[in-house]
């Protein structure tokens, strides 16, 4: 059994970022990226801000708006509107899930195709169903492909089951996945929660990919023996023992399946640090295509 290292590989790839921003640098360009947080959501703050330390850390310039939780739909279009004419900003990110008032589609939809560095955009999204490589695909997904790529996993002819239909992991991943190319060509099986014996689709995985969101969910009888899992969760359950109060588990049952698997990530340090590392590469290819 392999652990999937998800922290070595995202400072690879954090690594490769730097050089490229030293690269534009050279001829007096910074890439930028804007972060928007609207609310106060613990976890939505600790990834903002974990954005924009590693944003300064590579050299890249860093927007960021903290904006109130009561923050009015034409508030934050402004803000929106303002990112996209800023020559200074080539990526722009609204933390997802923003508070009820927040019509998120029409959010997504104002911002610049060019600049959406998570890929939720419909122009994006259709370049990743159409196979154009000029889009861009959301973060985690992409994560997740990297991982298995540095890992030699194959993933043509394999059968990967993604559990979980969000637009921001299950949806993409199973594009990526099911796209021609060397970490594509997949066989893909998209299970969510009306799937009829979700245990048996699970089984039939060379990888499983969880991207539920409840922690624990998919248990021994989802992995069958020399599976590679691939556990998107980043869920908070309390835990009186640990000084803030929580700890975070996946949506695998960690400790029941990692001895049957041939690769597993953990959590945390798997899926989770790959997300802000694509982020970040996403954000430089975003500037060099808006520099031609
Ligand atoms: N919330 C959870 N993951 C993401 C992500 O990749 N991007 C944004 N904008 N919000 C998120």
């Amino acid at each position: 059994m392999q652990i999937i290292d998800g922290k070595a590989v995202a400072a690879r790839v954090l690594e490769e970022c730097r050089d490229g921003v030293a690269e534009l640098a050279a001829k007096g360009v910074q890439p930028g990226l804007a972060v928007v947080l609207v609310g106060e959501d613990p976890a939505s703050r600790a990834y903002v801000a974990s954005k924009e330390k590693t944003c300064l850390d590579l050299g890249m310039h860093s927007v960021k708006h903290e904006l109130p939780a009561a923050t009015t739909q034409e508030q934050l279009l402004a803000v929106v509107r303002e990112l996209n004419a800023d020559p200074a900003v080539h990526g722009i990110l609204v933390q997802s899930p923003p508070p009820p008032q927040i019509d998120e589609a029409a959010v997504v939809r104002a911002i610049d195709p060019a600049k959406d560095v998570d890929g939720f955009h419909p122009e994006n999204v259709a370049k990743l169903a159409l196979e154009d490589p000029s889009g861009f695909a959301p973060c985690t997904p992409l994560g997740c492909q990297r991982l298995l790529g540095e890992y030699g996993i194959e993933t043509r002819g394999a059968h990967a089951v993604v559990v979980g239909r969000s637009m921001i992991v299950g949806k993409p991943m199973a594009l990526l996945l099911m796209a021609k190319g060397p970490l594509g060509d997949a066989t893909v099986t998209v299970a969510h929660s009306r799937t009829a014996d979700l245990a048996a689709v699970c089984r039939s995985a060379d990888i499983l990919i969880a991207a539920v969101g409840r922690p624990g969910f998919l248990g021994d009888e989802h992995v069958r023996e020399g599976a590679v899992v691939i556990d998107v969760g980043i869920n908070r359950v309390e835990d009186p023992a640990r000084k803030r109060g929580y700890r975070l588990v996946g949506d695998v049952d960690y400790a029941a399946v990692a001895e049957r698997c041939r690769a597993i990530t953990p959590v945390p340090g798997g899926v989770g640090p790959m997300t802000i590392a694509m982020l970040m590469s996403n954000t430089l290819r975003a500037c060099r295509q808006q520099m031609g």
